[in-house]
Order: C-alpha cells, then structure tokens, then sequence
C-alpha cells in the first residue's frame, strides 16, 4: 500500500521538522502495512521558485536517506497550492511531479474556479501532466465544485482522498459516500506530525475494508500501482 501525501520529508514545510521525526514518522506507517511513501512538501509557487524548492527537497531527501530507514521506498513528489497565478508561464511543472507525470494539487480557495478547471485540463492536454486532486473532500461539498470535479476526474484527473476524514464518527458516513459514489483512485495521510495529523493509513483502509469488504481497496491498490509505475 503506497501513503500518496505525506508531510513527512523533515523541515520542508509544516511537517516533520527534524529526521528523527521522519523516521518515527515512516516506523508508524510501516508498521500500519504501508511500504511505500511519497513525499509531498508544500510547494507555493508565490513564494518560491521551483528550482529553489527542488534543491531544499533534494537536500531534505539526502539527510533522511543517510539516517537508518524502515525498508520502504520513498518517491519524491510535491503538494502544489493553486492559487490565482494560474499554472500556464511554468515550464518546469513536470519537475514536481510523481515520475515525472503526477501532480498533486491543492487550493487556496475552497470554492474551485473556472480558471482552475481550465489549467488542470491544461495540464492534461497541453502538458502531459496528470492532476491529483488532494484531499478531495474538502471540496466536494462547496458550490459547483462536484461538477468540476466529474469534469476534470472524465478528463483523467485522478482523486485523492485523505485517510483522516474517515476515522471520525462525524464525518464516517460522508467520507464512504465520497469514496464508493466517486470511485475514490488514490488515499494518503497527509501526515504532519506524529502527535496531531499522524500517519493514519493503515487504520483507515481496515475501516474501509470493514464497511465495503476485503476488496474495496483494490481498486485503490490498482491505481497506485498505475502511479508507481511512472516512478521506475
Ligand atoms: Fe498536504
């Protein structure tokens, strides 16, 4: 099972901030069956170059493979935050990619936009680039977003939906309904830290395999392997 958002690479962000963090970090997921991880950093591109954020995570990625490992792959990848400068004046978007093809993509504004919809299909037919669309149920609940949503997921988008949003009695119901209705492609932990947002994974595909049965992550399965592909 592949964590595809991870906070987890140290002091890159508001994520881990030393390597020992990262290694209890990564001990946790392995022990929660999860034996590839991809890293994904906060990338913003208002305050930062991405040459810039290449050589921090290069170098973050560095310090944590000289530290003593859990057996598990790490595949380097970013979060990008979509903000109002749009994407098209980029032309090394392909650098922050998941092998070099997979983007994942978060908002600045809940409520997703017109001009969004058009550079993500941008990304797909002009780029090559296959948006990852983060923590889906944040969104999907706010003003057209579900339409734009089943707009980008039929253009070939992928969906990505955070494992948390499935660990509380609150939002349980919701977060099957996303999931089964949408046909979700790909889960992560979008883990932080090891005291709040933690690697939770694990704990969240046994929920998902309690409700839906043993076979309701292959599909999930399938699409990571689809991913990870790209990477080798
Ligand atoms: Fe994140």
């Amino acid at each position: 099972m592949i964590d595809f958002h991870t906070h987890i690479l140290p002091e890159m962000d508001d994520g881990s901030q030393s390597v020992e963090e990262s290694l209890k970090m990564l001990r946790l997921e392995r022990e929660q069956g999860i034996d590839a991880v991809v890293l994904t950093p906060h990338f913003d591109m208002r305050k930062e170059a991405v040459e810039e954020f290449l050589a921090r995570r290069e170098a973050a990625m560095a310090k944590l493979s000289a530290a003593e490992m859990p057996e598990m792959k790490l595949i380097p990848g970013a979060e990008l935050l979509y903000s109002n400068i749009g994407l098209r004046q980029y032309e090394n978007l392909e650098a922050l990619c998941i092998g070099g093809r997979y983007l994942l993509i978060e908002t600045m504004e809940p409520e997703w936009t017109q001009a969004f919809q058009t550079d993500l299909q941008y990304l797909i037919l002009e780029r090559n680039i296959i948006p990852i669309l983060a923590h889906v149920e944040r969104y999907y609940w706010i003003g057209k977003n579900r339409k734009i949503l089943r707009a980008l997921r039929e253009g070939g988008a992928l969906l990505q939906m955070n494992a948390e949003f499935f660990l509380h009695k609150q939002t349980l119901r919701k977060a099957m309904k996303l999931f089964q209705k949408e046909k979700i492609h790909l889960l992560g932990s979008d883990c932080h830290h090891l005291n709040f947002r933690i690697p939770n994974l694990g704990i969240a595909v046994q929920k998902i395999q309690a409700h839906f049965g043993e076979d309701a992550i292959h599909w999930i399965l399938m699409n990571g392997e689809r991913v990870f592909e790209s990477c080798r």
